[in-house]
């Protein structure tokens, strides 16, 4: 065992800054004070450095310890001293970040005998974000990447790195090829050398038809040896540049984008050409499974049918991206069918840090929560590995809301470990964003536990999805339609309702989309009267009489969550509006002023959806819920005029 770098550091303080009476929340959750310049080498050279700057406490003494899973580490009190044992440089950062976490906690380190091991190793965040600046879904101001500077990607990879994520998808899923160009490649570097004193490596979203539109070629055909040629030169040129590149995230034949399929050919072809040319420089691709067409007649199929035949025909440098759910990030959805399907295809799964479907950055909804829900059907271990797409953005404060930077803390902190548990993961953010006085933990964490649970109950309770309005996705429009459009993305196409009910029939005598999960959920999900009641419009079309656990009919009971909801979101507000004497003035005034219109907006989400499908249900809005407020027509003349590149400052501020 050599110990290889030590610092002694008693008595080398920074005051923790917490009850500023303004703060902007630009310096995350890692509030220790001004960082000072400092020359850094290496990411252990880092570890030491964040020591040195802000630990507060005796010796640490941080050592390398070969036997160690990699990216693992312990951390142990000896005395009087401290020891942080790992194997590799970015696992020391880790522990030395374990380390601040705990003391910004106030937790006692006197007898500490901690052992992390990660539990993927790749942890990774996808950014959306265009050449031109503007993030696609992006909620937070403009891209960090456009005009990137040393102090800001800084900031960046200290943050990513402080929860353990080591890799970043620097552009959009959907691609331009100018992504690959010579001068991008430069830029690419750049930030590649600032993210490595981190342990972060950088990737790339690609196009697949860039060896047509940079490269001149008549073809992007997989199979073509001019097309090899090209994408195998373009690898060369990447590595050179930048050694330690982490690979290729690809968004074939999806939407509108090109793939192998344009050529007569697989997504295994395409996947495994660029995996053959990325393989001797150890890189990787990511390969999406987000694939659907307005042909079939259930998109939540379509992912499987698609991707199961093909299993067992990719490289093993390729890892299938599957989104947790088979639509679209919706607000609930059950898992993906393709984590149980026993694929010998490693398979990774994307979450949405970033809240396309939950509010973009106006609403309070703590997504931990959610993600736990897909562990609790999927085993972790089933993963290879995690992404996130980003919510980051140019914004002072980096994701919008102030809350919203607990959705990045929790992406990370369960990329690395899936069973914490999400109170354990909001406690920990509190303390480290706000601090440790238990008026705003204990209160707060009360809020995110419930917040998604609220969020799902004002906008698409008992298995509701896809009823959002076109384009921004930010508030509910049950009856969107232009002629022309394709039915798969319309609301009608999910909701279904009529006049005996509301719901996707996905059993055995419907779409059998049922049939995709193990045989035990098939039968549980298949039938009315077992499927749990947060996925029945989801796998049934429920009559509106149908009777619920709580008593209530199937309409009563929509009724009720949905003003559930709305009651939830005026208990958030209430729980904050308390706060004031112990939050700092900036970010107390503009939660609030999110709290408002999120409180606002649950109202307008309730109104309209119970009002459009009374036209359906003929059914009385029951006495013991509160009434709706706005008026039907009025709604539906209503938008929301933003692109799919903002934050709707006042979200339905009628
Ligand atoms: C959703 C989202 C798009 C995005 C797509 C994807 O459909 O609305 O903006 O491009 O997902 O994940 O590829």
């Amino acid at each position: 065992m050599k110990s290889f770098f030590y610092s002694l550091l008693t008595g080398f303080l920074l005051t923790i800054t917490t009850s500023a009476k303004a703060d902007d929340g630009s310096s995350l959750w890692l509030r220790y004070g001004p960082q000072r310049q400092n020359e850094v080498t290496g990411v252990a050279c880092t570890a030491m450095d964040e020591l040195k700057q802000n630990w507060q406490g005796g010796p640490v003494i941080l050592k390398r310890q070969k036997k160690i899973a990699k990216d693992g580490y312990n951390i142990t009190t000896k005395g009087d001293k401290i020891i942080i044992e790992a194997a590799d440089q970015n696992a020391l950062l880790y522990g030395a970040f374990h380390l601040l976490r705990l003391q910004q906690m106030g937790q006692d380190m006197s007898q500490l005998n901690i052992q992390e091991r990660p539990a993927y190793q790749l942890r990774v965040l996808n950014h959306w974000d265009n050449p031109n600046g503007t993030v696609e879904r992006g909620f937070a101001g403009k891209s960090i990447f456009q005009f990137p500077d040393a102090e800001r990607m800084k900031t960046y990879a200290r943050a990513n790195a402080s929860i353990g994520i080591n890799g970043t998808v620097l552009n959009n899923v959907n691609a331009k090829p100018e992504a690959l160009s010579s001068e991008n490649l430069q830029k690419v570097k750049q930030i590649a050398e600032w993210m490595r004193p981190y342990g972060i490596k950088v990737y790339l979203s690609v196009n697949f038809a860039s060896p047509m539109k940079l490269g001149g070629l008549d073809t992007a055909d997989p199979l073509n040896p001019k097309v090899v040629d090209w994408w195998k030169k373009k690898v060369a040129e990447i590595y050179k540049l930048i050694p330690d590149f982490g690979g290729f995230l690809v968004k074939a034949n999806s939407e509108g984008e090109p793939g192998p399929c344009d050529f007569g050919r697989t997504h295994a072809d395409g996947a495994n050409m660029m995996a053959d040319a990325l393989r001797k420089h150890g890189g990787i691709v990511m390969w999406r499974a987000f694939v659907y067409n307005p042909q079939s007649k259930d998109r939540a199929k379509q992912a499987y049918e698609e991707f199961m035949p093909l299993d067992g025909q990719f490289r093993d440098n390729v890892v299938l991206q599957v989104k947790n759910g088979p639509v679209d990030f919706q607000p609930r959805e059950p898992y993906s069918p393709l984590f149980t399907a026993n694929m010998k295809t490693p398979v990774m799964v994307e979450f949405q840090v970033t809240q396309e479907y939950l509010g973009a950055a106006n609403h309070l909804v703590f997504l931990a929560p959610m993600w736990q829900e897909f562990f609790s059907y999927v085993k972790p271990q089933n993963l290879k590995a995690v992404a996130g797409v980003a919510n980051i953005g140019t914004d002072t404060n980096w994701c919008g809301h102030h809350f919203a930077q607990a959705n990045w803390y929790a992406f990370g902190r369960l990329a690395w470990n899936p069973t914490l548990s999400s109170e354990t993961i909001a406690d920990e953010w509190l303390r480290q964003t706000f601090n440790n006085d238990e008026r705003i933990v204990r209160p707060m964490k009360k809020v995110m536990a419930e917040s998604h649970e609220a969020a799902v109950n004002y906008m698409m309770p008992l298995g509701l999805h896809h009823i959002f309005a076109g384009g921004h996705h930010y508030g509910p429009e049950p009856w969107y339609d232009v002629p022309g459009i394709r039915r798969d993305w319309t609301p009608q196409y999910y909701h279904r309702a009529d006049s005996i009910g509301l719901g996707f029939d996905r059993t055995r005598k419907g779409s059998k989309a049922v049939e995709q999960y193990p045989d035990q959920l098939c039968s549980l999900f298949d039938n009315i009267d077992t499927c749990p009641e947060e996925f029945l419009a989801w796998f049934h079309h429920v009559p509106w009489n149908h009777k619920m656990k709580s008593g209530r009919t199937f309409w009563n009971e929509l009724c009720h969550k949905y003003d559930k909801g709305v009651q939830q979101t005026r208990q958030f507000l209430a729980a904050w509006d308390t706060l004031q004497p112990y939050v700092d003035n900036q970010r107390f005034d503009e939660v609030q002023r999110k709290l408002r219109i999120q409180a606002r907006d649950a109202v307008w989400w309730r109104d309209a959806c119970l009002l459009y499908f009374q036209g359906f249900s003929h059914l009385p809005i029951p006495n013991d819920v509160e009434h709706p407020v706005h008026n039907l027509d009025e709604m539906m003349k209503y938008k929301i005029n933003i692109t799919m590149y903002e934050n709707p400052a006042y979200g339905y501020d009628k």
